[in-house]
């Protein structure tokens, strides 16, 4: 994997997470349309198919992601649905985009990166923390066996459910609550993918990592992240790579940060 080769792109990206988080709070409702992938004529097909095609080519595969799995997870997920109806026509953009409560839908080559990175396999059982708009738990669940995913924002994790159920996925559980708790009644997980950062890696996560899985975090203070790819061998975490980023904080049930 070209991981230091993207680690300006990467940089750059965190920086528009964070951008947009701010503009996010703009007080409008934000409402998500059912019929988002309608064409008009009743059928689902994506309007947007050219687009998205024109985002795995450009955004995804020219930038060094070779993961068969993960490309073909792309082809599978239409990002429109996961966005507010008055954004989607901006779905396909190389940004991450505000999906209501100050959070975003992560950057689509960010989500293809740390997917990537975890190496999945068919058997694999991933636990997320963030669900957010639900995007990532999808692109998960088109490669993996199950998703285990866990949001803290209730109308957040109500609304990922209602969209991963609308897309027919019955291979994802969206809990909503702490993901800093991880999710013990399913542990242990061959993945564990974190899209929020604490200031350090959360002892339950480490503990609910199977030995030989791998978990993708960002760890560190607002200003001062990186996002560290860890793998578990003989019951110890081993730092395999790092890059600086800039994600949204992790936070518990008050809104603390972690
Ligand atoms: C960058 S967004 C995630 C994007 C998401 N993966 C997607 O595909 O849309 C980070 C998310 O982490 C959530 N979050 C923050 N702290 C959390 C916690 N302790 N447990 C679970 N989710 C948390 C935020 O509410 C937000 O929705």
């Amino acid at each position: 994997m070209a991981w230091k080769a993207v680690r300006i792109l990467c940089f750059m990206a965190a920086g528009i997470v964070l951008a947009t988080a701010a503009v996010a709070e703009t007080g409008r409702n934000v409402t998500f349309a059912d019929e988002a992938g309608n064409n008009g004529a009743g059928e689902n097909r994506n309007p947007f198919h050219e687009q998205k095609m024109e985002m795995i080519e450009k955004q995804i595969a020219a930038r060094g992601i070779t993961d068969q799995d993960v490309l073909s997870a792309f082809r599978q997920v239409d990002r429109h649905r996961y966005v507010p109806s008055h954004l989607q026509h901006m779905a396909y953009e190389d940004r991450p985009l505000p999906i209501g409560e100050g959070q975003t839908i992560s950057q689509p080559y960010i989500v293809a990166f740390m997917t990537e990175a975890l190496s999945l396999s068919d058997t694999d059982r991933v636990l997320e923390i963030g669900t957010g708009s639900g995007y990532q738990a999808a692109i998960l669940a088109e490669i993996v066996e199950h998703v285990y995913t866990i949001e803290i924002v209730e109308s957040l994790g109500r609304r990922a459910t209602e969209v991963l159920d609308a897309e027919g996925y019955t291979n994802i559980d969206v809990k909503i609550g702490d993901g800093f708790k991880g999710w013990p009644e399913h542990a242990p997980f061959d993945a564990i993918m974190v899209t929020c950062a604490p200031t350090d890696v959360p002892e339950p996560l480490k503990e609910q990592l199977a030995e030989g899985g791998t978990m993708i975090i960002p760890v560190g203070q607002a200003w001062d992240q990186k996002l560290v790819l860890l793998e578990k061998r003989d019951g110890k975490l081993v730092e395999k790579e790092s890059l600086p980023v800039r994600f949204v904080p992790m936070v518990d049930e008050d809104g603390k940060t972690y």
